[in-house]
């Protein structure tokens, strides 16, 4: 089957007991047992599983092509679910321009449990290469990073990871498994916020991790039930939902992104553009070969931090928010929101400027969105 056909009915087979195309929201804690030692539907306590959260994972595992999915109560959850995999005195080296909350987990709480992380340029496997220790386990790569859209070469960073017999961890959150395929390059586990495209319309938090080793699957389930960060029967029955449009948002979001980022690329007001769409774009070649298209994340340099401020306060059809991926545009200052916890040294060494602006193009009329962006660069 194709990719929007198993989006749409993998997971979301009629409801056996009444027939309902949409399957019910089992909004219950707990099942009651048949006898004792046998829960009757196969459920018994809504922490360690129910029925939205199996068919969401079994609707995520198929998507992203692997061997199960389990899905948190937000990104950071299941991203904290994959460390977790490793063990007191283990060493991760990660992407530098990483999630600045990954930056927060890892260096100011995972650190304090024995981890040790390595953050590096990783759109070079030679600098990879230079930061493997004899105990690094683990390689953790963001591609396209968040917010300035660097490109790692996922099948390049596969090939280093299984040379050196370590595991390998994508974070597909601004690609999704529709224009990016991680685990046919190699990855051996994905991770998202599904808070972002994969839901799609901003009204749920959520992750996903998925798994291609059975014993990586066991243990993440183990967690998942242990820690009890599964995701809730209404959160799951959301984003089940919201994948059920993922294809078509993302060929929107493809075709709008590519139109805003070419306008604003030829904008006198705006000096430096930032999407893999660009011939421009360091790495556009890459971006052409690894992803199915150039997705709708573009960040923008306005030159000065009080510029990006008077434009961030006149735009109107674009939101001024946190958060990335749903159907309405969405704007922010990575500097002093989504990257505020990392270090203003390591922002400044991967691009994050106090005047970087970040949008996340939805699938508005494009043309209202670039008359949007237009009246407030009059600003600056
Ligand atoms: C690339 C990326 N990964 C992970 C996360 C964390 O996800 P959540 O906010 O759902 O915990 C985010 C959040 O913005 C993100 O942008």
């Amino acid at each position: 089957m194709g990719f929007a056909t198993n989006a749409i009915h993998v997971g979301q087979e009629p409801d056996p007991s009444t027939g309902a195309v949409v399957a019910p929201i089992y909004q219950t804690s707990t099942y009651v047992y048949e006898e004792l030692g046998k829960a009757k539907g196969g459920y018994d306590y809504a922490r360690t599983n129910h029925p939205n959260r199996k068919a969401l994972e079994r609707t995520v595992a198929k998507l992203e092509g692997g061997h199960a999915a389990y899905v948190f109560t937000s990104g950071m959850a299941g991203i904290d679910a994959v460390f977790r995999l490793l063990r007191p005195g283990d060493h991760v080296v990660l992407s530098e321009a990483v999630y600045g909350g990954v930056y927060r987990l890892s260096t100011q709480l995972l650190v304090h449990f024995g981890l040790e992380f390595s953050f590096v340029d990783t759109t070079d496997p030679a600098v990879v290469l230079g930061a493997m220790r004899p105990n690094t386990k683990m390689l953790y790569i963001e591609t396209p990073t968040n917010p300035t859209l660097r490109i790692t070469d996922i099948a390049a960073m596969a090939k280093l990871a299984n040379e050196r017999r370590i595991t390998l961890v994508v974070d597909n959150t601004f690609m999704t498994p529709y224009l990016q395929r991680p685990i046919e390059l190699g990855a051996h586990i994905v991770v998202h916020s599904m808070t972002k495209y994969m839901n799609g319309h901003s009204d749920a938090v959520g992750g996903s991790v998925i798994l291609t080793r059975p014993e990586d699957a066991e243990k993440i389930y183990f967690t998942q039930k242990s820690a009890g960060a599964g995701l809730s029967p209404m959160d799951c029955f959301l984003v089940s939902r919201g994948l059920k449009t993922l294809a078509v948002r993302m060929l929107q979001h493809n075709a709008n992104g590519l139109a805003v980022a070419r306008h604003l690329d030829a904008h006198p007001k705006v000096r430096k553009v930032y999407y893999p769409g660009l011939a421009s774009h360091p790495q556009h070649e890459l971006a052409r070969r690894q992803q199915k298209g150039p997705g709708a994340m573009i960040a923008f340099d306005l030159g000065d931090e009080g510029a990006a401020r008077r434009f961030l306060n006149q735009v109107k059809i674009c939101s001024l928010a946190e958060s990335l991926g749903g159907v309405e545009s969405l704007i922010s200052l990575p500097a002093q929101m989504t990257h505020a916890s990392m270090p203003k040294e390591v922002r400044d060494r991967v691009g994050i400027t106090d005047s970087l602006v970040r949008l996340s193009v939805g699938i508005e009329d494009v043309e209202d969105i670039i008359s949007d962006l237009d009246q407030a660069l009059l600003y600056v």
